[in-house]
């Protein structure tokens, strides 16, 4: 039930940067993909525009076969789009089945009443034990969020983008500040939604080694454009993939 995503011509600008700037992408329903690039290249801003958080300057999106050009990103996460941040968006004061509860509710547009018994949500808590198992976390509902190992926040995101049961997930930069043993459990996790539910996945990230050991395909952004795109192997043989990580002057 993977959902396939397409942008056309997408541009955004900040002032008088070039955020990004005339992009194409095309994701196939229940691929892997990764988007790499050098800081400031555009990877932010290109899932601010397809999750409906920002609305591109020019350009069209497409969430499987509906256009969803200008759609708020409520409206989409209904549709299947289900994202996560580059900085944690949780609320550090609640545990972790309360934050995804939270997500949950919000997704299928219900407010929480803090003073309603959280077992009057049954069927909602069940969607949100759901996804804690689905990202390893169903030992640690109770925990408060602001006492969680590192790594478990980063699940707990994964979570809280999984709260409506999307098609089409996006992560930003899941792996951030983990150490190499910590990567390969979410790793794993993105692994697993993709070919147990059939989820497309469209993931940032720096770590080099985990893109190319995960993504089915890679696309390069740089200034706001896409440099290069293709297989792990094209990629990471493209010389002006490496000039642009390296920040070497190009041959022309
Ligand atoms: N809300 C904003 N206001 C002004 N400028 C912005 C905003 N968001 C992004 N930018 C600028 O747009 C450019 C692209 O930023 P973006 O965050 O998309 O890059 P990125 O590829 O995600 O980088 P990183 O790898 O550091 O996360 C940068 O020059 C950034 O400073
Ligand atoms: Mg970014």
């Amino acid at each position: 039930m993977g959902i396939g995503l397409k942008a056309v011509g997408l541009h955004k600008h900040y002032g008088g940067v070039a955020a990004v700037a005339g992009v194409d992408l095309a994701v196939d329903p229940g691929e892997i993909r990764a988007v790499i690039g050098p800081n400031g290249a555009g990877k932010s801003t290109l899932f601010d525009l397809v999750s409906g958080w920002v609305p591109p300057d020019r350009g069209r999106v497409f969430l499987g076969e509906r256009e969803i050009t200008g759609w708020p990103a409520r409206r989409l996460a209904r549709t299947g789009l289900g994202r996560s941040f580059q900085r944690s968006n949780t609320f550090a004061g609640l545990d972790v089945l309360e934050n995804v509860l939270t997500a949950v509710l919000v997704q299928r547009g219900r407010a929480w009443n803090p003073w309603r018994p959280l077992g009057r949500y049954s069927d909602e808590r069940e969607r949100a034990l759901t996804v804690l198992a689905e990202v390893g976390l169903a030992d640690k509902a109770g925990r408060l969020v602001r006492e969680l190992a590192y790594g478990d926040q980063k699940r707990l995101d994964i979570a809280i983008a999984l709260a409506g049961q999307p098609g089409m997930l996006l992560l930003d930069e899941p792996l951030a500040g983990l150490a190499a043993a910590e990567r390969q459990p979410i790793l794993g996790i993105v692994r697993r939604l993709a070919r147990d539910q059939g989820t497309t996945v469209l993931f940032t990230e720096h770590d080099i080694d985990s893109v190319l050991a995960t993504a089915e395909r890679i696309t390069v952004m740089h200034q706001g454009g896409v440099l290069a795109e293709g297989t792990p192997a094209e990629v990471s043989a493209d010389p002006r993939v490496r000039s642009a990580f390296l920040g070497e002057e190009g041959p022309g």
